[in-house]
């Protein structure tokens, strides 16, 4: 589809390293946009975002970036999670506070078992627009506009409710910068008090076949944090606000553009809209107005790479993306499924390794394994979950290279929508608590025993 409002193109040089600007991407094909039936309203609605303070801060977004540079060296491990699509109605206290303690309790849980920090990276405060299979949806005879995320327009199937709405950009940064708000109170008020019995919920671990190994890290985490907290007289876990970031598919271009801007004292341009902002595997084109965007932000950044992406395509992306090969900059987020990854990851760590631009390698081992039931509900299944991610150690072990993190799609609710797990949830457990409007995710039981697992796969490397 065209990009939206062709009216603000002002004409490009031909790409090349100093034409870049914020809206050089309009020149080029722009995947998976909205189309807005009314172009000056779009335009008065970016002019009100253009003006409106930042999400995020220069500093903020260079500190994960010297934490990424550590995680490429090994000296850290990357926990990205949340939603598949953050929506409006869900920018609530329970639902952040309880995305936020299952990140804490996980990324704890993988600190102490990897004994490495770790970077903790939201997919929130802004993962509000997401690419689509096909523009349009048809329902008994009815065709509309498909769902794109919040950011656009709402999914319940009227034409009211899939107009592309541009108040809905507005609308998607206060939610955005209201999450953030919270977040930061949290993490700098102690709210990760990790150490009451109560807040750790690990009733699901006698349920599950490593019920034993997994009870022993539970037991000796516990005691590490005690101990933590009798040697330096603080609450374990407490944070500086610096540590949380935020990231979210950089898919609107135009709303990415609206906040991307200098800073004083810093070279070049920053996208403010989040700390991390990574390029979906649709919209990964080399040619593509996505590539042409990120090429001229300065934040570290990530790009999906799925099981149709070859050796050639990689390296011209890095070449690209990163050509003065600066650590910190590339994070590569490889989601192949379960039964593709041991045929198409090694070749694609091979054209890293030929590169010359330092690399983080995390494993998504969600959206290469989603399946349909019989019934039509969206699923995953846990022991996919877990093979491509116990895989993904593996191979970067024996081709000389290293997984550095997890991308996941998690929330702290007890859904179930992803099958498996310890309790094992079944296809009729689906119809219980599933919430999700686009993905299925892990609840917080599921994202806790990942994590655990995770820790135990590394440790068998050894
Ligand atoms: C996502 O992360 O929600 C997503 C759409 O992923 P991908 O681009 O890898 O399909
Ligand atoms: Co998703």
């Amino acid at each position: 589809m065209q990009a939206m409002n062709q009216k603000a193109v002002s004409p490009q040089e031909p790409a090349g390293k100093n034409s870049w600007s914020p809206t050089s991407w309009q020149s080029r094909e722009a995947k998976q946009q909205a189309t807005y039936p009314d172009h000056d309203e779009l335009q008065r609605a970016l002019d009100e975002l253009s003006s409106l303070p930042p999400l995020v801060t220069s500093w903020e977004i260079l500190s994960l970036k010297e934490q990424i540079l550590q995680a490429q060296a090994g000296n850290r491990f990357f926990l990205q999670g949340g939603d598949c699509a953050e929506s409006f109605a869900e920018c609530n206290s329970e639902v952040i506070t309880n995305r936020l303690k299952v990140l804490l309790q996980m990324s704890l849980a993988l600190t102490h078992g990897l004994q490495k920090p770790v970077v903790r990276v939201g997919r929130f405060a802004g993962q509000y627009a997401k690419p689509r299979s096909s523009d349009m949806e048809t329902r008994e005879g009815v065709t509309l506009p498909s769902y794109r995320g919040d950011l656009v327009n709402s999914v319940e199937f009227t034409p009211e409710a899939r107009r592309p709405d541009p108040q809905r950009l507005i609308q998607g940064h206060s939610m955005s910068s209201m999450t953030m708000n919270f977040v930061r109170a949290l993490v700098d008020g102690g709210f990760a008090d990790l150490h009451h019995p109560e807040y750790w919920n690990l009733s699901w671990v006698k349920h599950s076949p490593l019920a034993e190994e997994f009870q022993r890290l539970a037991d000796s985490l516990g005691r590490a944090v005690n101990f933590m907290e009798t040697i330096s007289g603080r609450r374990a876990g407490s944070l500086k606000r610096v540590d949380f970031y935020t990231s979210h598919e950089a898919l609107h271009l135009h709303y990415e553009q609206a906040l991307t801007r200098r800073v004083p004292r810093q070279e070049g341009w920053f996208d403010l809209t989040t700390h991390f902002p990574w390029i979906g595997m649709r919209t990964a084109d080399i040619n593509g107005a996505h590539v042409e965007f990120f090429r001229g932000i300065r934040n570290p950044i990530g790009i999906k790479i799925g099981p149709s992406a070859d050796a050639q395509q990689l390296k011209q992306l890095l070449q690209a993306l990163n050509p003065d090969s600066e650590p910190g900059r590339m994070v590569l987020i490889h989601r192949m499924g379960a039964s593709a990854i041991e045929e198409k990851l090694p070749p694609l760590i091979r054209a890293a390794q030929d590169s010359d631009s330092p690399v983080l390698w995390v494993c998504d081992p969600m959206h290469g394994n989603t399946e349909t039931t019989a019934s039509g509900i969206k699923t995953r299944r846990f022991r996919n979950i877990m093979s491509e991610m116990e895989t993904a150690i593996e191979i970067h072990h024996q081709n000389d290279s290293h997984l550095g993190g997890a991308h996941l799609e998690l929330t702290g609710e007890d859904v179930t929508e992803c099958t498996g797990g310890a309790r094992n949830l079944n296809e009729v457990d689906l119809e219980r608590a599933y919430k999700s409007v686009v993905d299925p995710r892990l609840n917080y039981e599921q994202a806790l025993e990942l994590s655990m697992l995770i820790v135990s796969k590394f440790d068998k490397l050894q």
